[in-house]
């Protein structure tokens, strides 16, 4: 079968490492349930009915990932590769093919040069090792990326990754400065051998269609010695809908330095709308830059905090800022059911849109929206700098969340995301309705069992990558013809000729 031809081609590489570790996880071994599941996030796809992997492979070194590429591709079985398991839809653990999964936990290490600058992150480590890693060298350096510690770096990175820095200094993946990649041949690339247009690639398209990821290269950035972090939440009774159609208005204008988002949620059957802010600078300067666009929220200085960088990263991680930095090591924090969608906003939403809105959600009250305002940096960079194109014109995105806790409930909350989501189609972006990557949904189309065409794939794919989608299709032909690396959602290849 193929996957005992896996197992031997496999073995042999393994031998000519000379290496003693367990590598190699058959579905008999007695490590395989933990390690399969430790990395689910999404509870959706922890049960019996979800297919498993014929084998986990959990590489030391980066030549077992050379060699698991080399003999899944030999051996016609699919591979899934999983960093930290973070997928929406599960789909670096989930195949309806014989599949293995290449699970990078154990390559992780983190190294920061602060002279230059710059951290080579292999990609199982986490957002939280990541951020750990550089408070250890230093209080006034940080990296814009998401503020889920759990998170991993191989997926999170390669489909954009954005938090509380981003509108000053651009995603996660507009800091790669280089980055190793294991191409389909089993060749490992750097920015300089893989060349411009695949490096552009795996800046925003998502790293699955194009090969594995090793490692990246990023830019750290500067943070002040003190930031600012507030907090004011509002009911809707206490006037938190009127604030909303102000903050529309003015959260993507804000100064750069300031990131001031908003969460809808729905409890004891009213709406609230929580503003949480971080500023990069003192409280007294973040008061004031609130009281002069936002005179409405009414900021205090009591409702904010001052503290380091890297308190504000266990803050917005939902830690207390005087928990120990080792919290962040941690590669598991919470799961859940859970079905997600995001959407972009080029326009307010009316005040007749937003109160339709509040009914919908008060229907399901584990339901929340985040909403997180662009411009700053975000407008100007350009939509084909990097394969990620939700740029300028956009006020801010959304993303619609609803957890649970039963799986037999799974149909109720998948049905009720699709009707918020169905809701909101006026009042979001158009032709196409974008969607973020990162916030991966099979419901906005899927590839098929085979070969997929470049108008099916489009379905999806503009939504994802706009004018993009059609230069990924270009790169993804030129490094991966065979259409090896594939998924629900990979990038597909030009049929020939076309
Ligand atoms: P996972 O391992 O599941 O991989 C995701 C995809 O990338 C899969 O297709 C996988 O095959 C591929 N992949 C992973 N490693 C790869 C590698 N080394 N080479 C090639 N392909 C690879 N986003 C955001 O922008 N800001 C935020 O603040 C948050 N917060 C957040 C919180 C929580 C609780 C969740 C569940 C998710 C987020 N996200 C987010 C979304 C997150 O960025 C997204 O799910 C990432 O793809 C997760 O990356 P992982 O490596 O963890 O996922």
């Amino acid at each position: 079968s193929n996957s005992e031809s896996f197992v031997q081609c496999f073995s042999s590489h393994l031998q000519n490492s000379n290496s003693s570790n367990e590598i190699i996880l058959p579905r008999t071994s007695s490590a395989y349930p933990s390690v399969l599941d430790f990395s689910i996030q999404n509870l959706r796809f922890l049960n019996n009915s979800t297919p498993k992997p014929e084998a986990i492979i959990t590489p030391f070194d980066e030549s077992q990932v050379q060699a698991a590429v080399i003999c899944s591709k030999k051996s016609g079985i699919q591979i899934r590769i999983r960093s930290g398991g973070h997928d929406y839809e599960g789909l670096s653990y989930v195949s309806r093919a014989p599949f293995i999964i290449i699970d990078l936990f154990n390559l992780r290490s983190i190294d920061v040069d602060i002279k230059n600058e710059s951290a080579w992150v292999k990609s199982g480590a986490t957002l939280g090792e990541l951020y750990y890693n550089i408070a250890q060298k230093s209080k006034v350096y940080g990296f814009p990326a998401g503020t889920c510690p759990t998170v991993g770096v191989g997926g999170h990175i390669s489909g954009g990754g954005f938090g509380t820095i981003f509108r000053k200094y651009g995603l996660a993946s507009d800091n790669v400065i280089d980055a190793r990649i294991v191409d389909v041949n089993g060749r490992i690339l750097d920015r300089k051998s893989m060349g411009e247009e695949l490096f552009w690639a795996i800046r925003g398209g998502g790293g699955s269609s194009f090969g594995v990821i090793l490692a990246w290269k990023l830019r750290l950035v500067p943070v002040p010695p003190t930031v600012t972090v507030c907090d004011v939440t509002k009911t809707k009774e206490q006037g938190a809908t009127k604030l909303l159609l102000k903050w529309q208005k003015i959260a993507d204008k804000l100064p750069e330095d300031f990131f001031l988002h908003s969460v809808v949620g729905s409890s004891d059957n009213t709406i609230t709308v929580e503003f949480g802010s971080l500023f990069l600078g003192r409280v007294d300067k973040a008061v004031q830059v609130i009281q002069e666009n936002f005179p409405e929220l009414s900021l205090e200085s009591s409702h904010c905090s001052e503290m380091s960088w890297i308190q504000s990263v266990l803050d917005s991680a939902g830690y207390s800022i005087h928990e120990s930095l080792e919290i962040l090591l941690k590669r598991r924090q919470f799961s859940y059911f859970f079905k997600a969608k995001s959407d972009f906003v080029t326009e307010p939403i009316s005040e007749a849109g937003l109160e339709g809105l509040w009914h919908l959600l008060l229907e399901a009250n584990t339901s929340f929206m985040i909403l997180t305002p662009y411009g700053g940096k975000m407008s100007e960079i350009s939509d084909s700098e990097t394969a990620f194109p939700h740029r300028k014109g956009n006020k801010y995105e959304i993303q619609y969340m609803v957890t649970w806790g039963d799986g037999k409930d799974t149909k109720k909350y998948v049905g009720f995301m699709r009707r918020l989501y169905a809701y909101m189609a006026p009042y979001v972006s158009k032709s196409p309705r974008a969607a973020y990557l990162n916030y991966r949904d099979l419901d906005l189309g899927r590839n098929s069992y085979g070969n997929t065409s470049y108008a099916q794939a489009s379905i999806w794919g503009l939504k994802y990558f706009k004018n993009n989608f059609r230069r990924l299709v270009h790169v993804k032909t030129l490094v991966d013809p065979g259409n090896f690396f594939r998924n629900e959602q990979s990038i597909p290849v030009f049929s020939s000729g076309k």
